[in-house]
């Protein structure tokens, strides 16, 4: 339990990539993952292959532990297996519940992602999650061959640990039997300045880190930011557009 209790996300690898025993059982634990009505609706890609993973670390704003993951995985959430066997038996598109197939696919994918994660943690490596292959998601949907009606959605970098990231604060998200509002908010304002604390020693360390604290000014968003790019992308898929 000390692995979960004590993990954070990792950002320094060693650069040694995964053995083909590892991705094999990686492989066999993706697939068991649970997914919403049985339907499958996502995939998995495991890239070792070092140009795909600078690829991704450059368009990741050159982030290292991308190209030194022992390997990424990208999650999709992937609904063209199921949108073609329907064609194929003459089965309409339902517009009623394209929301809910839409984010169907997306609950698989991310839920498949963190059951990945734990796995690569027991397996002794470090993780980070990556969401912002969701800022370039059309452009490497087309450059891992990805079809139609599926959409990456998540990444993970899978590695080993050069150097392990320090605990960061946390807040709590737990209630018993019932939510309690006013705990809720309270705690959060401690967390939001504990968490702004944290980042500025880190930032005076050199460690270098966004000070992205909740009670930041708001940001006035470009149509260029990633955010607004996401943002973009997650509608396009939502939409099935
Ligand atoms: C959905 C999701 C997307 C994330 N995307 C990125 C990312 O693109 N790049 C990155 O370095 N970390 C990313 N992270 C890691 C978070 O920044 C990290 O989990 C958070 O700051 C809490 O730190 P901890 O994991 O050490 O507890 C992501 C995490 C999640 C859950």
């Amino acid at each position: 339990m000390e692995k979960y209790l004590n993990r954070s996300s990792i950002k320094k690898f060693t650069g040694k990539k995964m053995i083909d025993k590892d991705v094999e059982l990686l492989s066999k634990i993706i697939n068991n993952s649970p997914t919403s009505e049985n339907h499958q609706l996502f995939s998995a890609i495991i890239i070792r292959n070092q140009k795909t993973l600078d690829w991704i670390s450059r368009k990741n704003w050159n982030q290292s532990h991308i190209k030194n993951a022992a390997a990424f995985v990208l999650f999709v959430a992937d609904r063209y297996r199921l949108t073609k066997i329907n064609e194929n038996n003459n089965i309409k598109k339902n517009q009623k519940t394209i929301y809910f197939d839409s984010l169907k696919a997306i609950i698989d994918a991310t839920i498949a992602c963190a059951y990945t994660m734990n796995a690569a943690i027991e397996m002794g490596y470090g993780t980070s999650m990556v969401g912002g292959i969701q800022s370039y998601g059309d452009e490497i949907n087309k450059k891992l061959n990805i079809p139609k009606n599926a959409y990456s959605i998540l990444g993970l970098s899978i590695g080993e640990i050069s150097v392990k990231n320090k605990f960061k604060p946390k807040v709590n998200k737990v209630f018993n039997e019932i939510y309690n509002k006013k705990k809720s908010y309270k705690d959060f304002i401690q967390y939001d300045k504990d968490t702004y604390k944290e980042f500025i020693k880190r930032k005076k360390n050199g460690i270098i880190e966004e000070i992205n604290n909740a009670s930041d000014p708001k940001k006035h968003f470009l149509e260029s930011d990633p955010y607004v790019k996401c943002s973009k992308y997650l509608e396009k898929i939502i939409k099935n557009k």
